[in-house]
């Protein structure tokens, strides 16, 4: 139930955005777009992508092991799709370890709250496994893809290790690096680099990623880059000479390194990643896009203030009302659309709360603008919280996190 057959899997692997069917969804590193405002067809994702649904039967065995009630980006199908957690679970039980890996590509001063979505779960995972776990920041990727210096790259690197560690990561268990620094610092991690490189054509990054002639040399090297902490051996000082196999928690995006990495790690003698995917927090103007750091519409910052958050809710929260408020008491609103309770179905911890607020809103008992006013409280009370973390992060605590050592 969770591999695919060879054939399936090469079709996967080759499987690109320009390839595919221009009446799909496109999902991609760079490029999330769906024709519905009801978002993307995260179904049919997953038999695109050939990864696998998380059901009712795998949150069953998540809530066993883990000994707890799962996260409610599980139960909400936020979290909807992985890739050999079995694999993982099993290793678990016999009490043999395995690691998280995941990362960030610092483009932005801050992250918005839609990267919070897979960092708040990798916490969660990290609390219930007690695992170590490698946050890969990639200043190299932004510099190679975006309008940036590499001095601004490496900058913003630091900067958004701040908002990392304010999500609350053991510094016990956890190795935050920059690439930029950490390829000089670990000959290891460079070594996988370039055994990655060597077991990938051009030919098969063109496939996965849609390359062309005119994109630079780096771009092309990049995907081994960012599939190389999924080998322990990329951290001789955590791990030894043990081939801990890994997990991945990331947004569905960035699956496309991994179906790389699944198809060259056994040629390297190591363990296939297993991942977990969440789908998008979506932009504020509709489920059609994911929010995105590029677009500063589009996306509440972690920087924002009460005011911001309230004004860009206000003003551009897509909104699944009616027309008219006569209308919307007959009619009801319609959350499959609706930003404000998207983002409740996030951020929201009460189960309760969150189906008699769908109730309300769809019989038309609850109007838009009641709506919004739920969703700033619980936005800028997550915000502000996290601003009040962050501030008490020192340069001496990112330092600790970004030194490579062993964990005690
Ligand atoms: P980046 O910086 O684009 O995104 C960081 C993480 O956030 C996820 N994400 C989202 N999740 C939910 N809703 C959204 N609107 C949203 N936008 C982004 C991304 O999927 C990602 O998990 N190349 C990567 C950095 C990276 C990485 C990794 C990510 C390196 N190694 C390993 C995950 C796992 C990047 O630029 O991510
Ligand atoms: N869809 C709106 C709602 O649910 C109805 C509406 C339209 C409205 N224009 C309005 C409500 C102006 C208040 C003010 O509330």
């Amino acid at each position: 139930m969770t591999t695919t057959t060879t054939t399936a899997s090469l079709e996967n692997l080759t499987l690109s955005s320009k390839e595919s069917d221009i009446e799909d969804d496109q999902v991609d590193p760079w490029n999330v777009c769906s024709k519905s405002k009801t978002g993307i067809d995260y179904d049919k994702l997953i038999s695109r992508f050939g990864c696998s649904k998380i059901n009712q039967e795998l949150l069953s065995r998540i809530e066993a092991i883990a000994k707890r009630p799962v996260h409610h980006f599980l139960t909400r199908g936020i979290f909807f799709s992985h890739r050999d957690l079995h694999s993982i679970l099993n290793l678990y039980e016999q009490g043999k370890p395995f690691y998280l890996y995941t990362g960030r590509g610092p483009s932005s001063n801050s992250l918005h709250i839609g990267h919070l979505i897979p960092f708040i779960f990798t916490k969660w995972l990290q609390e219930v496994f007690n695992v170590p776990l490698v946050i890969q920041l990639t200043d190299d990727e932004k510099y190679l893809w975006k309008d940036l210096k590499l001095e601004d790259a490496q900058r913003l690197a630091v900067e958004n290790a701040k908002d990392i560690i304010a999500c609350g990561f053991d510094k016990k268990n956890t190795f935050i690096f920059s690439d930029l620094q950490f390829i000089g610092e670990c000959p290891a991690f460079y070594a996988n680099i370039v055994r990655i490189q060597k077991s990938v054509t051009f030919n098969q990054v063109k496939g996965i990623f849609g390359f062309g002639d005119s994109d630079n040399i780096g771009k092309i090297a990049f995907p081994a880059v960012q599939a190389a902490p999924c080998l322990a051996s990329s951290f001789p000082f955590i791990f030894g000479n043990n081939k801990v196999p890994c997990l991945v928690p990331c947004a569905i995006d960035q699956d496309p390194y991994f179906r790389m990495t699944r198809d060259v790690a056994p040629k390297l003698g190591s363990h296939k990643p297993s991942l977990i995917h969440s789908s998008f927090l979506p932009a504020l103007q509709g489920a059609d896009t994911k929010m995105s750091a590029s677009d500063l519409n589009s996306a509440i910052y972690l920087t924002d203030t009460p005011k911001q958050i309230k004004n860009k809710i206000n003003k551009y929260a897509f909104s699944g009302g009616q027309v008219t408020v006569d209308e919307h008491r007959l009619k009801g609103g319609d959350c499959s659309v609706d930003i404000s309770y998207q983002y409740l179905k996030h951020f929201l911890e009460s189960d309760e709360e969150l189906i008699q607020i769908e109730n309300d809103y769809s019989s038309g008992k609850m109007l838009t603008g009641e709506l919004k006013k739920m969703l700033i409280e619980c936005i800028t009370k997550i915000v502000l919280e996290h601003q009040a973390n962050r501030i008490k992060i020192t340069d001496a605590d990112v330092k600790e996190f970004m030194t490579p050592r062993k964990f005690v």
